[in-house]
């Protein structure tokens, strides 16, 4: 069988069905174009013979193609043999849909899944039934790059899906164990590590952590079912517990399964109830002896939210009255459950074992330079650095500033001094902080020559300051400023 995905990947690598291969042959519109899910523009750019025409037409295009030109391409028996293509008459048609997918370093992989639906969800697959599997989606790869990609000797990949995490954990995991309550998904994720070249995972059905209840990780992603919906519909995102108590199980239950040091990277959608503090809700998940950061990209009220997933299945494209219903539906169970509106964002556990841990739950709707795991590793490296300092231990160190902050003036035009000073990160999350006189002035000495006290000595100085009242007030946002990732401890935190 691995040979045969060997034949097969080589078949498909020989015809350049890759990203590149693709981008040359549709042009850039058409390319895009497919990335929307519009086909009409990738057919017309297909018109022509030619075995990566062939590919496109039949893979991603869901044309059949006649038998002699799938032959040529292909190692066609084993692929009717596996099932990956079928008999059509004389012409062959694909089973599943098979997509070239870059991988961070340009590798060519690819992404297997059911037909019509490896772009935006689902609504082009709708009326599939509920084990559809689905391809590479914003939230897939918002996930593979907030992951940290540090070499590890275990990883999991709870709800592999297309088997997408698993194959971007393949590449830095000595051992990756992927699981699906879908039995289909295996199937297409154990082709999907194949076909890409990447050793065989450890496949496993079952739901949440049942298939691994005995044993533990060092990395463990979920891009779970995570919508909160009125009823388990499709599996991919429905997850058929109430409300958001499917994430919150899955963040209770991930510690246990934690080595030590090790992170639980999770996509994750919550309830912002009447009354009750969002914040709150989401920290209460979080597991006894882990660290937490935990960032809300995003919230919608209720009827944005019932829209989106409306639409996701299709349910537009359906019957004005079952659509109407259906609304209906989503609206009554956020209304039983008090639900105004719901968050979505990133949870990142480490396993740290303090007493004390430290748990950031912020807001940062803005735009971040992804990928994001190196920003994610170094967040917990600072709070452990933190950790360990008092004021006094502060002030003694030295510091850098981050690559790439930059300083900017805001206030009128042709005022003699601007109303604030903001230092902005053009890197990772891109954060901005407002800064007073001191904060921007010790910012910019930081190079890691002078300690955080002796600067200060110096600012002091300058601006005629009391040097002890100023040693006494300022390591607050000094810990801010390296909290956030402005500044680093010269010593590599
Ligand atoms: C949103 S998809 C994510 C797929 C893929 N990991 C990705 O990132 O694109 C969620 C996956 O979780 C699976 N799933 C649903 N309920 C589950 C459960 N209770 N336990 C484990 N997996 C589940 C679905 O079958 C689906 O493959």
């Amino acid at each position: 069988m691995p040979e045969r995905a060997d034949r097969l990947r080589d078949a498909l690598l020989a015809a350049d069905f890759t990203a590149d291969g693709l981008l040359e042959l549709l042009g850039a519109p058409a390319y895009a174009a497919l990335a929307r899910s519009e086909t009409v523009p990738a057919l017309r750019a297909t018109r022509a013979d030619g075995p990566l025409a062939t590919l496109v037409r039949l893979f991603l295009l869901q044309r059949p193609v006649p038998r002699e030109r799938a032959r040529a391409v292909l190692p066609l028996d084993e692929a009717l043999a596996d099932g990956w293509v079928a008999e059509d008459g004389d012409r062959i048609r694909a089973t599943v849909d098979v997509r070239p997918y870059g991988g961070p370093e340009g590798q060519d992989w690819f992404i297997v899944s059911d037909l019509g639906c490896a772009v935006g969800g689902a609504a082009g697959a709708s009326g599939r039934g509920e084990g559809v599997v689905l391809g590479v989606g914003g939230a897939s790869t918002t996930l593979a790059g907030i992951t940290v990609r540090t070499p590890v000797a275990s990883a999991l990949d709870l709800g592999t899906g297309s088997g997408i995490q698993a194959l971007h954990a393949a590449q830095h995991a000595t051992r990756v164990t992927a699981t699906d309550l879908n039995p289909r998904a295996l199937r297409f994720a154990r082709l999907t590590l194949a076909l890409s070249g990447a050793p065989e995972a450890d496949l496993r059905t079952g739901s949440l952590f049942e298939p691994v209840a005995s044993e533990t990780y060092d990395l463990i992603v979920s891009n779970p079912p995570f919508v909160i919906s009125p009823g388990a519909r499709l599996t991919y995102r429905d997850g058929g517990m109430g409300g958001d108590d499917l994430c919150r199980s899955l963040v209770q239950q991930a510690g246990d399964r934690l080595n030590a040091g090790g992170f639980a990277q999770f996509l994750a959608n919550w309830q912002h109830v009447e009354g009750e503090d969002w914040q709150e809700r989401v920290r209460s998940w979080v597991p006894r002896g882990c660290d937490a950061w935990i960032v809300q990209r995003e919230v919608q009220d209720v009827t944005q939210y019932a829209e989106l997933w409306l639409r996701d299945a299709g349910d537009h494209r359906d019957d004005p009255e079952r659509y109407a219903d259906r609304y209906e539906a989503w609206l009554d169970e956020f209304e039983r459950r008090g639900t105004k509106a719901v968050g979505f964002g990133w949870i990142t556990l480490r396993k740290s074992g303090a007493e004390d841990p430290s748990v950031v739950i912020e807001e940062w709707p803005h735009p971040v330079e992804q990928p994001l795991g190196e920003a994610v590793r170094a967040h917990f490296a600072r709070q452990d650095y933190l950790r360990t300092r008092d004021d006094a231990a502060l002030l003694a160190d030295h510091f850098v500033l981050a690559p790439e902050v930059m300083q900017e003036q805001v206030g009128l035009p042709g005022a003699e001094d601007p109303e604030h000073v903001v230092l902005r990160q053009n890197r990772g999350m891109r954060r901005a902080t407002k800064v007073d006189a001191v904060g921007a002035g010790f910012a910019g000495v930081c190079d890691g020559t002078l300690s955080a006290g002796r600067i200060l000595d110096a600012i002091a100085q300058l601006m005629g300051e009391d040097p002890v009242m100023l040693r006494d007030r300022t390591p607050r946002a000094i810990r801010l400023l390296v909290e956030e990732g402005f500044l680093e401890p010269a010593t590599g935190a």
